[in-house]
């Protein structure tokens, strides 16, 4: 069989190419790991409870110190859990006044969530097993939507909360 030239030069860079990418993909996933962003917080997605943050009682916004809050999330198809009001009801609102320092806290109970408040910096990638934190100053006033940007099924539209900033 003869191979014509280029057809070689070709043949080269179609195997490296592909040398190149397992290898790549080899090392990320084996050697170095793949993790979200809080690597070091990990969690049993079975019974997040065990997690002081994410007992029933602890979810939702709690305040902390004079313009600083924490918000605990428990996120699960389809619902963002942050916890119920004093009727018994599941908040899906909270408010904080301008210049707020947020601490978000959110785990997943099942799949592979997203929580970004859009209009905002927050976004972040939730992954059961493991827990999202990110730390934010709220200065713009406004109604900033919680959405699910991560498909987790037929309800995933459904998942969203509002968090409100006022004057
Ligand atoms: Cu949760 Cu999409």
């Amino acid at each position: 069989m003869h191979l014509h030239k280029y057809e070689k030069i070709w043949l080269m860079f179609g195997v490296g190419s592909l040398v190149v990418f397992l290898l790549v993909i080899g090392i990320g996933a084996f050697y170095k790991g793949t993790h979200p962003q809080s690597q070091m917080t990990t969690i049993d997605p079975q019974n997040v409870e065990a997690n002081e943050a994410f007992k029933q009682e602890n979810l939702g916004l709690t305040k902390v110190d004079e313009n600083k809050y924490i918000l605990n999330v428990v996120a699960s198809a389809f619902n963002y859990d942050l916890g119920v009001d004093e009727e018994g009801a599941q908040v899906k609102s909270i408010r904080v006044p301008k210049g707020s320092t947020v601490l978000f806290h959110v785990t997943s109970k099942d799949v592979v969530h997203g929580f970004e408040l859009a209009g905002t910096n927050v976004n972040m990638m939730v992954e059961p097993g493991y827990v999202s934190s990110y730390e934010t100053v709220m200065e713009k006033p406004g109604e900033y939507t919680l959405v699910c940007n991560e498909y987790c099924g037929t309800g995933h539209h459904l998942m969203y909360a509002t968090v409100e900033v006022y004057e």
